[in-house]
């Protein structure tokens, strides 16, 4: 018996390691190991055995069978393993392939940019409607129907005597008709104007507003906000100038323009201006007790400059190869 259990051992031995498919290794376990397998037929004969015999006998069946154990488990462990998958021509050490993944828009990443700035100055952001009345894109903003300065703010008409709005400064007046002062907001958003394209207008595109109305708010607040603002997004050392400038909901208003070494010029960024006492008096501030200043910011142009873009249409045509370089 002991001689037929040491054969079982060397034929299970031969017999697993020339297999390379797991069910038939699990078949030829069974065929072994199995409730009437034949182990358990030879183990059967140890009945026949004398009973000065048995003690060894039955050692070597406990032998046999934890052998017979390790064998399947190797074979299993093998089949299942890396190195059976890198002799079937896989390397699994490789790479996997990864779907393809999105990022943001790089206008998005300028928005997003910009407010962290501003919250970081105490700035909640604030958002309004892009389909408009007259009364928000205009009266509201101190300039009358009859008023030139529209003609530089003129938008898309709808049916309904609605507008599509041609500047963030709309959601100013909201706000101010909401909410009461200190008022800190900003607000990014899509504006329309009727523009013909060429590489620096576009007919829709985005600004961001911002808004800070409290007591004895001054111009010089307005500076160091705004002077805050571009020494974060282009940089430390960044210079900037203010020039005087017109808008009818601002007095006095500037634009602000930064230095360009790369262009050997100055460049202009915003629009910027303390708030005038009729846009106060209009959304239910009295200018007597509170002032503020007010900017707009055109996030393409913002976009273009600090990355060197040199025409808007790029940002709207979805090639990815542009897209990628700002993932
Ligand atoms: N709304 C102006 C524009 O679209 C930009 C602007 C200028 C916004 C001055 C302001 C401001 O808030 O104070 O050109």
């Amino acid at each position: 018996m002991i001689e037929a259990l040491k054969q079982l051992e060397q034929q299970a031995q031969q017999e697993a390691s020339t297999l390379s498919d797991p069910g038939r290794l699990q078949e030829t376990k069974l065929k072994y190991l199995g409730r009437k397998g034949l182990f358990a037929s030879v183990s059967a004969r140890i009945g026949e055995v004398s009973a000065q015999d048995k003690p060894l006998a039955g050692q070597e069946m406990n032998r046999v069978k934890r052998e017979l154990e390790r064998i399947f488990a190797e074979a299993e462990r093998a089949l299942s393993g890396p190195s059976s998958s890198s002799a079937a021509g896989v390397d699994v050490t490789m790479p996997g392939t990864f779907p393809p993944c999105g990022s943001l828009h790089p206008l998005t990443q300028v928005v997003r940019e910009i407010s962290s700035i501003f919250r970081g100055l105490g700035y909640s952001i604030a958002d309004g409607p892009e389909v408009e009345s007259e009364y928000y894109n205009f009266e509201a903003l101190n300039i009358p129907l009859d008023h030139p300065a529209r003609d530089g703010f003129d938008t898309f008409y709808l049916q309904d005597g609605k507008l599509l709005r041609s500047q963030t400064s709309t959601v100013q007046i909201r706000v101010m008709e909401k909410s009461r002062p200190p008022i800190k907001v900003i607000a990014p958003g899509r504006v329309f104007r009727p523009d013909a394209t060429d590489a620096t207008h576009s007919f829709v595109f985005h600004q961001l507003e911002g808004l800070f109305i409290d007591r004895g708010v001054s111009f010089a607040h307005l500076k160091g906000t705004l002077f805050t603002f571009a020494q974060s997004f282009f940089g430390p050392g960044t210079r900037i100038r203010f020039r005087p400038s017109f808008f009818p909901f601002t007095e006095p208003s500037a634009e602000m323009d930064i230095w360009s070494d790369k262009r050997g010029g100055w460049l202009e960024v915003l629009g910027s201006g303390m708030v005038h006492p009729n846009v106060l008096r209009k959304a239910g501030i009295d200018p007597e007790k509170y002032t503020g200043f007010a900017f707009g910011v055109g996030v393409e142009r913002m976009a273009m400059m600090k990355y060197g873009v040199e025409d808007i249409r790029q940002f709207y045509e979805n090639d990815v190869r542009f897209l990628r370089q700002f993932s």
